[in-house]
Order: structure tokens, then sequence, then C-alpha cells
């Protein structure tokens, strides 16, 4: 019985037993669970940085790609040999370039301005950017002669512009402050944009208000600081102001400018802040390189690179320079009419007194030797050069290879004005409806008309003609009055 009785606590003493056992068991397994799951969060929460700034190091190496000044040159023009720049070129050196861990983004300037045309090309450009992985684009002072409606149009399709100082009619920011990018590690790059206020009325499109950038710095900077590691300023500013900014606001570790007129190719240190410079119509790219040594310390150093002729194309991004060609052909863009005479702005249709443009041909009559040197020379030809470029119907090129373009008499489009394709005597003299008339006895209510003559590096400028050179290039053109007439004048002298 005893024994019965024994067996028996000790059957249920070892069911406690076992019980007890597979309860410990479970709650181990919880347990260790749990401190697997803190442990992981731990983990991602450091990560994601969520102990704030310093937590997560750099990577050993990041390099921030800083382009700015595009200006609308999606790619060069090609008026002389050996240009630089252009998009599918400049694509091709950051694919070419870019470490596992970088920045890409521009300081602003991007636009040629803000006509329609102007527009759709920038369109081209966001595009563009998009591909090559741009992530700040910051607002310069060719964007903000951009009316807000058209700007509010471009930020429905294109994200990647920032500005902590734009406001529209409402009173609130038109794009975001900035951006946050994380690196592979997990480090967190601020990158924030500002333009400088030192705007005329006239500079700023419709609807819009660009605040002092060092209020927008003050009421931001804290925000974003809690919120990255490492802090860029895309400054479009002069080199003064970007200095005064780099003296107020220690928080900011790069500032990226800006309203320059020459890049650097070292960066500079500025109070607490590497201060990179870079213009130039898009024809180069700088690079600042980060390096992570140790105990804290960043170390930079840097280049700028040009981006030659001779470069391969990108094929993705010179395919998207086409489609623009062909998009311009299509909605064919009329120039907007910007009579030197302000006759367009008093009536719509220029009166039937006043002079206007007639073509080559109308002086080839009296003025044979002129018409012949001119017809063999390359003027002849300027509307050809930009049809083997598809760029016939860019109003951008167009306004130097024609006659009178934004004049409200001057060429429309090859169809509407055939005779005023091509850079031809009007170009430089002027109209000559009224000389031809009075010159031929016709009636015409003036008495005496000079032609005139116009500079010619209103088109051979730096940019479009670097080479040219009034002596050298007039001898290739040199022409007068045909011989008989000179005398002519003569006598009647
Ligand atoms: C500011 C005036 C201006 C603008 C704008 C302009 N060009 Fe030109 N272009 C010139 C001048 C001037 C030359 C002659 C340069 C020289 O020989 O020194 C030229 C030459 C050229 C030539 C060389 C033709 C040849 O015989 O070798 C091409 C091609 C050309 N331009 C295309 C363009 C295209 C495309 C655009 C627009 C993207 C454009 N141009 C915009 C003024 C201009
Ligand atoms: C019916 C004949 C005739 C036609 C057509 C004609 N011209 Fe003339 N042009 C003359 C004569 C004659 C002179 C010289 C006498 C004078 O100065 O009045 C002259 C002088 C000029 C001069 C230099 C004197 C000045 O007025 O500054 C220029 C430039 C000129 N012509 C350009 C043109 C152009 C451009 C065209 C075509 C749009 C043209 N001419 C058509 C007869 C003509
Ligand atoms: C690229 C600009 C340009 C083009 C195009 C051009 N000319 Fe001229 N032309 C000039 C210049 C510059 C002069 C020199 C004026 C001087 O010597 O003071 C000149 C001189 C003249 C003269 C002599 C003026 C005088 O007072 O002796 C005549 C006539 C003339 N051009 C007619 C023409 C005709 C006709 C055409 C077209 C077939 C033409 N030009 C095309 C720039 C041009
Ligand atoms: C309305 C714009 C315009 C004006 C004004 C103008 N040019 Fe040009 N010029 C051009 C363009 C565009 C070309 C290129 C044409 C081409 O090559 O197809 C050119 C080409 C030339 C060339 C040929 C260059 C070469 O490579 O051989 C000479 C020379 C030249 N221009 C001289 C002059 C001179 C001199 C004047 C002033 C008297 C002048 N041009 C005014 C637009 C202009």
């Amino acid at each position: 019985m005893v024994l019965k009785e024994h067996d028996t606590t000790n059957i249920i003493n070892m069911r406690k037993n076992s019980i007890l056992a597979s309860g410990r068991a479970k709650v181990k397994i919880i347990v260790t669970s749990i401190i697997i799951v803190i442990l992981i969060l731990l983990f991602f929460m450091k990560k994601q940085g969520v102990f704030g700034a310093g937590k997560v190091n750099p990577p050993e190496l990041f390099s921030i790609f800083y382009t700015c000044d595009t200006s609308g040159h999606i790619e060069p023009c090609g008026c002389v040999g050996g240009m630089a720049g252009g998009l599918s070129r400049r694509q091709t050196y950051l694919v070419q370039s870019k470490p596992s861990d970088f920045l890409l983004v521009d300081a602003g300037d991007v636009t040629a301005g803000y006509r329609p045309w102007e527009i759709l090309e920038l369109e081209y450009i966001l595009k563009g950017y998009e591909q090559m992985g741009y992530h700040a684009v910051n607002v310069g002072r060719r964007e903000v002669l951009i009316k807000y409606d058209d700007l509010k149009n471009l930020k429905n399709q294109y994200s990647q512009f920032v500005s902590a100082n734009l406001q529209g009619p409402d009173g609130k920011l038109v794009f975001e402050p900035f951006v946050v990018v994380k690196l592979s590690n997990g480090y967190r790059c601020g990158i924030i944009g500002i333009l400088d206020d030192n705007l005329q009325e006239d500079e700023i499109g419709d609807g819009l208000t660009v605040t002092p950038p060092s209020d927008a710095l003050s009421k931001y900077l804290p925000e974003l600081k809690k919120k990255s590691d490492y802090i860029v300023l895309l400054a479009f500013a002069d080199q003064d102001k970007i200095k005064e900014i780099a003296k107020q606001f220690f928080e900011v570790d790069v500032i990226v400018g800006g309203d320059v007129h020459q890049a650097t190719s070292m960066p500079l240190k500025e109070n607490h802040s590497i201060l990179v410079l870079n213009t130039d119509k898009g024809k180069n790219v700088g690079r600042l390189n980060v390096r992570y040594t140790s105990e804290d310390e960043l170390k930079y150093d840097g280049e700028i690179f040009v981006i030659a002729e001779s470069m391969e194309r990108d094929e993705y991004l010179a395919q998207l320079v086409e489609e623009y060609k062909l998009e311009l052909k299509e909605r064919q863009f009329r120039p907007l009419k910007d009579d030197e005479e302000g006759l367009s702005a008093i009536s719509a249709m220029r009166s039937k007194n006043a002079d206007k443009y007639i073509g080559p041909e109308s002086c080839e009559e009296c003025h044979e030797k002129a018409y012949k040197i001119w017809e063999e020379s390359k003027h002849a030809n300027a509307f050809k050069a930009l049809e083997e470029k598809n760029d016939h119907y860019n109003p951008k090129c167009v306004q130097c290879h024609v006659v009178g373009y934004m004049a409200s008499d001057g060429y429309i489009s090859q169809e509407l004005t055939p005779k005023l394709k091509n850079v031809s005597c009007e170009s430089c003299h002027g109209r000559g409806d009224h000389h031809v008339k009075l010159e031929s006895d016709k009636e015409v209510k003036i008495e005496q008309l000079g032609m005139k003559q116009t500079d010619c590096i209103t088109c051979h400028d730096e940019e479009n003609s670097p080479e040219f050179n009034e002596e050298e290039y007039w001898e290739k053109i040199t022409h007068g009055l045909d011989e008989e007439k000179a005398e002519t004048k003569e006598q009647e002298n």
C-alpha cells in the first residue's frame, strides 16, 4: 500500500516535473525569440539611424557628382568643332565613374529660360536626369523665371527639384525643401536647396516669391539635421553669399554652388563647410570624394571632368535628344515676335507702309557681285547646317541661322517664309523693301534711307563662334557696291 501510495505520488510528481519541464522550455523559447526580435529590431533601428545623427558611420568612400548652369544645353550646338558638354556624354562619364555610393546633384540653372520651347527642352532634360539618377536639382535664376503654373506642371511629372525658399501664391513652398538619400550602409545624406533672393521683380515668374535664404535655412536645417547624418546645401548664389551662409550655418557639411564665373577644381574650406562650385553650360561635371578615414574624420578631394566631344554618346540619352527634336518639329513653335521697333506691341499687324524683309533674290538684280559672293559663302547654307542636325525647328538655333527671326515680319518657317531662311543680306543690312522701291523709282513714303549694318558679333558671339576675328572673317565674305554703281554714287556726291 505504502509502496503503492509512494508510487502514485512519484508518478504524480513525475508528471508534475515533466509538465514543469516543458513549461520552462516554452518560456525559454519565448524569451529567446523576444530577445532575437529585439536584437533584429535594434539592428534595423541602428541601420535606419533611429538613434539620431552620428550613430552610423559614413561608408569608406562616397562621391558627390555636381553640375550647374546647363542652361538648356541638352547637347552642344556644334556651331564650331570640339564643343564640350551634352547630356548623352555626361551620362557616359557618370556610368563609367560612379562608385557604389554616390550623390548626384545639380545646383541650378538647368533650363535656358521660360519660353514654351525652353520648358519643353527642360522636360526632356529632366527625363534625362531621371535616367541618370539625379537625387536633387536646385532652382536657379533661370528656373525662377518660369511662372508658378508651369513649375507646378513640372513638379507633377518630375520629382527632382528641391527649394527651401521658393513660394507659390499660397505662401507654401513650390517644391520639397530637401530630400534625404540613404547610402548603402544606411548613412543618411540630406540635400537642401536655396536660391539667392537678390532678384528684380521682372526676374521672378508670375505667382512666385523668393524668401531670404537664411530664413529658410534657419527654418529647415534643424529638421533636416534630425533626419540626416550629413548635409549638402545646393546654393544658387554668388561666392560672397555662399561664404556668408557657411559662416552662419555650421551644420552644413558641403555647399555646392552656384551663380559663379568659374568652377573650382579643388574643394575650398569655409568655416565648417566644404565648398565646391561649378558653371559653364554643363560642359563639365564636378566630383567631390568624401573619404571616411577613422575617428570620425572625413577627407576631401575632387576634380572637374570636362565632357569632351570625343566621348561616346550614351544611347538612351542620345535617343531622348532625338525625341525632343521630333517633338519640336511636331509642335512648330512660333517665335515670340519681339519686333525691335516695338510695332508688334502696338498692333499685331505691321502697318502697310512699314519697311519689311523681302529676301536676297530681290537684291541680285542691282548688286550682282555682292549676291554672288553671298551665294557662295557659308551664310547662304546656314539653314542647311541646321537641317543636317535635325535642328531646323529648334527656335534656339534658328534665331542666328535665318533673317529676322524675332521680328514680326521675319522668318517663321520654311513653308511660310521660304525667302527668309539662311543668313542673307538683310540679316546684316536690315529690311530691304523701302530701299528697293526707292532705287527702282517706285513710290514710297520716305525720302532717304540708309541700309543699316548689324554687328557680326550678334551671331558670332563667344559661345557660337569662339574663333571669330572681324578682319579675317570679313575677308572671306568681303563685298560692296558693284563698280559701276560705286561710280554713280560718287558722281551723285
Ligand atoms: C548666337 C547665334 C547662334 C546660335 C544661337 C546658334 N548658332 Fe550655329 N552658328 C552660329 C555662327 C556664328 C556659326 C559660324 C561659326 C564660325 O564658323 O565661327 C554657326 C555655325 C553652325 C554650324 C556649323 C556649320 C558648318 O558649316 O560647319 C552648325 C552645324 C550650327 N551652327 C548649328 C547650330 C545649332 C544646332 C544650334 C542650336 C542648338 C545653333 N547652331 C545655334 C551662330 C549661332
Ligand atoms: C533697283 C536696284 C537695287 C536693288 C534691287 C537693291 N539695291 Fe541696294 N543699292 C542700289 C544702288 C543704286 C545703291 C547705291 C546708291 C545709293 O547709295 O543710293 C545701293 C546701295 C546699297 C547699299 C549701300 C548704301 C546704303 O544705302 O547704305 C546697301 C547696303 C544695299 N544697297 C543693300 C541692298 C540690299 C540688301 C538689297 C536687297 C534687299 C538691295 N540693296 C537691293 C540699288 C539697288
Ligand atoms: C554677314 C553680313 C552681311 C551680309 C550677309 C551681306 N552684307 Fe553687305 N555688307 C556687310 C558689311 C559689314 C559691309 C561693309 C560696309 C563697309 O564697308 O562699311 C557690307 C557692304 C555692302 C555694300 C556696300 C556698302 C557701301 O556703302 O559701300 C553693299 C551694296 C552690300 N553690302 C550689299 C549686300 C547684298 C546685296 C547682300 C546680299 C546678297 C549683302 N550685302 C550681304 C555685311 C553683310
Ligand atoms: C544673323 C547671324 C549672323 C550674322 C549677323 C553674321 N553671321 Fe557670319 N555666320 C552665321 C552663321 C549661322 C554661320 C555658319 C553658316 C554655316 O556654316 O552653315 C556664319 C558663318 C560665317 C563665316 C564662315 C566661317 C567659316 O567657317 O568659313 C564667315 C566668314 C562669316 N560668317 C563672317 C561674318 C561676318 C564678317 C559678319 C559681320 C559682317 C557676320 N558673319 C555676321 C551667322 C551670322
